[in-house]
């Protein structure tokens, strides 16, 4: 009896605790949240995020990864827009990883839109998950995600949480698997996002030591394909270089693909990170699967970035709708 109650509680705290947390498959948000309140808001985003992308073909790679970046920091909230001032102190936007961070001015001026047309109603949350799809999406002219809305906007925004919850690039297969699952996402999921650097660009000192000095000894990385090293080292002149960039994805940085499936089986992702997918049995599995047939990479992308959209998020009454994306309202 008593155990059976034990089961009980357990199911419950799990179910309930699940929800509170806003974990679950899109947890309260829904399809075109703003259809009655600004009815051209999806509209208003696609056109001024395609406007930019039509002239500045690196933004789809900062906005995805904006995105990335705000969900994993106190779930998907535009904490990241935040800037610091006197009494907030410094915000995540000012924390190390933010390296290249890129693409504040797009959502800025896509709120500044939305708030002539409806004032107060279309969140700085939702702009930047509609607007990583949208500017991704460029290309092909077709929405390659659907982005559920209801999202609102945090108050709070610390640069102190961020080495905490974005994954470092030089991590293991185990420590990556942990990132993802503190954010209820799985194995198959950390594969599949971790497609979203078939796009974009990496800073040479973030994968320096994998050509030049991997164990200590003046070393490269032995499970780096040897070409691609040398290749690499080209463009990477020393340890220190911290200023030039290089495709993540080789030779197809700017098509959003599944290359970078291709890529990581010929032994050629470019930061540790990307590599450790290979290390592992399921893993290596789901990089096969994704590299062999991109309308899988496709599907399987758009169901990930359901849930990585759905991390943390605020609704109903909590949080705020802002006025300005980097400030919180007086
Ligand atoms: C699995 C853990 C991940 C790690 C360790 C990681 C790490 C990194 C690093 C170090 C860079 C280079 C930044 C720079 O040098 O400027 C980068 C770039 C990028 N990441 Fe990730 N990332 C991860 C997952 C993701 C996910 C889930 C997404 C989105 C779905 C994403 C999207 C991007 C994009 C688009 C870029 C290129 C940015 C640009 O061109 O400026 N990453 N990532
Ligand atoms: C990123 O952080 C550095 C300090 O680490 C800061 O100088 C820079 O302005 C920040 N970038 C953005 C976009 O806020
Ligand atoms: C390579 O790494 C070793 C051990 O961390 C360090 O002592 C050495 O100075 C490094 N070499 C260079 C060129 O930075
Ligand atoms: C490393 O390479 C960068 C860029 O090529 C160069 O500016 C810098 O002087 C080099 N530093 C050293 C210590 O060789
Ligand atoms: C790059 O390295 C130089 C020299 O070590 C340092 O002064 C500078 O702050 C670094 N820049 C970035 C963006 O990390």
């Amino acid at each position: 009896m008593r155990q059976r109650f034990l089961v009980y509680m357990v199911v419950v705290v799990v179910f309930f605790g699940v929800d509170f947390l806003g974990f679950c498959n899109g947890g309260k948000l829904v399809k075109n949240f703003y259809k009655e309140s600004c009815p051209n808001s999806e509209q208003i985003v696609r056109d001024i995020t395609w406007k930019h992308v039509a002239s500045k073909s690196s933004l789809p790679a900062k906005l995805l990864r904006m995105h990335f970046h705000d969900c994993f920091v106190r779930g998907c909230d535009a904490s990241i827009l935040l800037d610091s001032t006197a009494s907030k102190k410094k915000t995540e936007k000012t924390a190390i990883p933010n390296l290249s961070l890129d693409g504040f001015d797009v959502i800025e001026e896509i709120k500044s839109h939305l708030e002539e047309t409806c004032p107060g109603v279309v969140s700085c949350a939702d702009i930047i998950a509609l607007a990583a799809r949208d500017s991704v999406s460029f290309q092909s002219k077709t929405s390659l995600w659907k982005v559920l809305t209801g999202r609102r906007d945090g108050k709070i925004s610390l640069a102190s949480e961020v080495l905490a919850n974005i994954p470092f690039p030089t991590s293991n297969f185990a420590t990556l698997k942990k990132d993802f699952e503190k954010k209820s996402l799985t194995v198959h999921d950390l594969v599949v996002l971790s497609g979203g650097h078939t796009i974009g660009v990496g800073h040479c000192n973030l994968f320096s030591k994998r050509l030049y000095n991997f164990t200590g000894n003046g070393d490269a990385d032995p499970s780096l394909d040897a070409e691609y090293a040398a290749f690499l080292k080209t463009k990477c002149l020393n340890l220190s270089d911290n200023t030039t960039i290089v495709e993540v994805d080789r030779d197809s940085s700017l098509s959003f693909d599944n290359h970078y499936f291709k890529q990581l089986k010929l032994n050629q992702g470019l930061f540790q990170s990307d590599a450790a997918l290979q290390t592992d049995n399921e893993a290596a599995n789901i990089v096969e699967d994704l590299g062999a047939s991109s309308d899988k990479f496709f599907t399987e992308f758009a169901q990930s970035m359901k849930r990585m959209g759905a991390i943390g998020v605020l609704t109903g009454s909590s949080g705020e709708i802002r006025k300005k994306c980097n400030a919180v309202n007086s």
